[in-house]
């Protein structure tokens, strides 16, 4: 996810793309650009890594005048992090300038394809595939701007949302989206563009949201106009906005963790995208592939992770010794580097962290590297320091997270990890393929069922009331459902200050079943699987004690549905992939008793996001 800015008019450009910059910044932080188009037919384009701030700094001394300009704040998905990989980007003879989010499919062919026309690159991006081409189309065919972009996009596979300037009318913009999400503002005399509408909401309240295949002409003096990619006009829809400038930097929602709990429909997507092939047959994880002799000769796989991703490592051993028979040990990276660990060139160390920066994890990854381990990254933030560290890896793909609680990286941990299982298996023949195809279809059905399990919001909300004043929480599942329990008592405890617990089910009876009392709630995770029938037993021990029970059950479970106080139902799914489904209630529920009690539930005490130290 990037954020994306433009501006047309007799404002000062530069501020308003500045500050555009700063709203859009929980889209992506690792690096910004600006390109000012000005009056006399340049155009300055400033780029900085890291946050919107040092891309202020960088410009300090720089000539700001413009009468237009595009900004971006990235989160690198092709190419690390750097000045060079940032926006916006030049083509080859400096009269264009690009921005670009989403992720251009196909652009390897047509990388290929401009380098034989004699094209050079300077970037790792696909971006600079998209202006480089445009501008090779125009020069080839002397078109409009507007032409160029309009054939350039019928080649393109994959998602964007672009802005594009041209240094002999620099009172213009092009701009184009398909499933990547783009605005225009409409003002008195001016206009915008923008990801979302946060950048432009205090200058107007016009706001026309392009619909996927249009492109927008936005030009100073003249009426908005859209075309579609046949050059048809299409219908302008204004929107009038009625959010105030907090609310929609957080897309609408109160608080950044609602707002990723909610988002796990599009960030599920964008990590199975391109990697459930042939409608569920085929598995594809590159990094899989590019350690391909390593895994399939692997004696022994050891998982190092902390926190939330220590939970998804757990779960990663479970789909791993299930699925590719290979055994698995999962470690506390705190403790992993401290307990003199054995490792020789036939493991696997396999390290999990959502922001690649986890200060534990990282040296266990360097303990694994020296000692001559293979060690694999699973991370979120691109260009980070453990993918940097690691021979290969998956990127999960959910975008920034900003709540500290994790949420939508743990469904993506969970949800790269059932693929890598899965395409081991494959390479190692350990499953049918009929299974993994079965599998496939169902991994590709997860994005639609986590909408469903969102319904229950209101449900959840009601509930949570119940449970606001609970001193203590047991949460306590068995096989898959035994690190969702783990990972719904951690959510509680770290934004509500609950003590929580999580146990596995039949763990219980060998002491924490004396803490059951009409005051200790329990949160009992049940899915039709293997071992229903071993936790219905459970159930009935913690009913027998006066203990009031929150079940997650299938739809239409009927014997644990009668016995638990409350029941939250969600879709059924094959036994592996339960985790990511029966998750969501567990964060909604954390969420709002941590609002009933007025807690900050994004920024809660003595936490942060990324763990740099020991
Ligand atoms: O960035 P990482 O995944 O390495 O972070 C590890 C933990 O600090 C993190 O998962 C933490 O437990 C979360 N705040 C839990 O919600």
């Amino acid at each position: 996810m990037c954020g994306i800015v433009g501006y047309v008019g007799d404002g000062n450009v530069y501020d308003i793309l500045i500050k555009g910059l700063h709203r859009l910044e929980y889209r992506g932080y690792d690096s910004a650009g600006i390109a000012l188009g000005t009056p006399s037919g340049k155009i300055n384009i400033y780029k900085s890594q890291g946050k919107v701030s040092n891309l202020e700094d960088f410009c300090k001394d720089k000539n700001l005048e413009a009468t237009s300009g595009i900004a971006h704040t990235r989160w690198a998905t092709h190419g690390e992090p750097s000045d060079t990989n940032a926006h916006p980007h030049f083509s080859e003879d400096g009269n264009l300038a690009l921005v670009h989010n989403g992720t251009i499919e196909n652009y390897k062919v047509l990388k290929d394809a401009l380098i034989q026309h004699g094209c050079t690159f300077h970037s790792e991006t696909d971006t600079e595939v998209l202006v480089q081409l445009i501008e090779y189309i125009k020069l080839k065919n002397d078109c409009s701007l507007l032409d160029a972009v309009r054939m350039a996009l019928k080649q393109v596979v994959g998602a964007y949302a672009i802005a594009v300037i041209e240094k002999n009318h620099p009172d213009k913009i092009i701009a184009a989206r398909n499933s990547s999400p783009l605005a225009v503002g409409i003002g008195n005399n001016e206009m915008f563009l923008a990801s979302d509408a946060t950048p432009f909401v205090e200058y107007t309240n016009e706001c026309v949201y392009l619909k996927d295949g249009e492109i927008a002409i936005i030009e100073k003096g003249e009426p908005l106009k859209i075309v579609n990619l046949d050059n048809r006009e299409t219908q302008i829809d204004v929107t009038t906005l009625e959010l105030s400038i907090s609310q929609l930097e957080k897309g609408g929602y109160e608080h950044f963790m609602l707002k990723e709990i909610f988002e796990q429909p599009t960030t599920l997507r964008d990590c199975i995208r391109g990697r459930v092939i042939e409608g569920g047959k085929k598995i594809m994880l590159s990094g899989v592939i590019d350690g391909k002799e390593k895994f399939l000769n692997a004696k022994r796989i050891v998982i190092v992770a902390c926190g939330t991703s220590w939970h998804a490592a757990l779960l990663g051993k479970y789909l791993i010794q299930d699925m590719c028979k290979i055994p698995v040990e999962v470690e506390y990276a705190s403790e992993f580097r401290y307990s003199n660990p054995i490792l020789d060139e036939k493991d696997v160390v396999i390290a999990i962290s959502q922001s690649g920066e986890t200060a534990d994890t990282l040296a266990a990854v360097k303990i694994a590297r020296n000692m001559g381990a293979y060690v694999y990254g699973i991370s979120n933030v691109v260009g980070s320091s453990i993918p940097r560290e690691t021979e290969s890896g998956t990127y999960i793909h959910v975008g920034p997270e900003i709540g500290v609680a994790s949420t939508k990286a743990f469904t993506g941990q969970v949800m790269v990890l059932t693929l890598l299982a899965l395409s081991i298996a494959q390479l190692k023949g350990t499953m049918t393929l009929e299974k993994i195809s079965w599998l496939g279809e169902h991994i590709l059905k997860i994005p639609s069922t986590v909408e469903k399990v969102l319904a229950l919001n209101d449900k959840i909300e009601r509930l949570s009331m119940k449970y606001t004043y609970a001193k203590n929480c047991l949460y306590l599942g068995r096989g898959f459902s035994y690190p969702v329990a783990l990972e719904g008592a951690l959510k509680l405890k770290e934004i509500s200050y609950i003590h929580a617990e999580g146990y596995p089910a039949a763990e219980m009876k060998h002491g924490p079943i004396a803490l059951i009392d009409e005051e200790m709630p329990s949160v009992i995770i049940a899915p039709k699987d293997h071992v229903y029938e071993k936790i219905v037993s459970n159930v009935q021990q913690v009913k027998a004690r006066g203990g009031s029970i929150i079940a997650i059950v299938n739809e239409g479970d009927e014997i644990i549905s009668k016995m638990a106080d409350h029941v939250l139902e969600v879709p059924e799914m094959p036994e592996c992939l339960t985790p990511i489904i029966t998750s969501i209630p567990l964060q909604l529920l954390s969420y709002y008793i941590a609002i009933n009690k007025g807690k900050d539930v994004d920024m809660p005490r003595n936490l942060a996001k990324s763990v740099t130290v020991e």
